[in-house]
């Protein structure tokens, strides 16, 4: 079978670093010295979060999560399961979530529900990417870098089966694997 080819770039290592720098400043000012806890969604957003976080100018704190969707590699089932819990106890804390991408907002609402049953002063979330799909399940995302086309994107973060993490950019595949 054929593999799935990177097709063209979507946003430039420029563009998200400049759109990075714009949401970083948004919530330096928005927490300012609530000693922010950011949650980090794995395996994906963890080159977006190291990003954000060095442009930051507040204190804060940093946690993980790793979440996993049963069902095939490129789309979503809707059921979620938490592979890794936070270590930390976010009662009463200001928590920030950071994905990389929101595509049906599945998992995202179910980790929302699933954290503000913990008790925290506030749970917000930070996503770089958005896509722009039909049967989306609608979440409040505070903070958007990019809202995209409905289509498969790797790149900065982003795998297609664990490939392509590491490329500096943002690009699409040439059609849905
Ligand atoms: P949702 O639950 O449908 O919003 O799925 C979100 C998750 O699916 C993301 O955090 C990604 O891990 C994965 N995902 C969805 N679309 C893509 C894509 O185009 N490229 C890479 N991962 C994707
Ligand atoms: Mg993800």
């Amino acid at each position: 079978m054929a593999e799935p080819e990177i097709e063209g770039t979507l946003f430039t290592g420029e563009q998200i670093k400049a759109r990075v720098a714009e949401l970083a400043r948004r919530i330096s000012h928005d927490y300012g010295e609530s000693r922010l806890l950011l949650v980090g969604i794995l395996k994906g957003a963890f080159v977006f979060l190291a990003d954000l976080a060095r442009e930051l100018d507040i204190e804060v704190e940093f946690d993980f999560m790793a979440l996993s969707s049963y069902g095939s590699m490129t789309k979503t089932s809707g059921v979620v399961r938490i592979l890794k819990d936070l270590d930390t106890d976010i009662t009463g804390r200001n928590v920030l979530i950071v994905e990389d991408l929101i595509d049906t907002g599945l998992t995202l609402s179910y980790l929302l529900r699933n954290l503000e049953a913990r008790g925290p002063e506030s749970v917000e979330i930070c996503a770089l990417l958005n896509k722009r799909v039909a049967d989306k399940v609608e979440v409040l995302i505070k903070y958007e870098g990019f809202s995209i086309p409905d289509v498969f994107v790797v790149g900065y973060g982003m795998d297609y089966a664990e490939r392509y993490r590491n490329l500096p950019y943002i690009a699409g595949m040439e059609r849905r694997p």
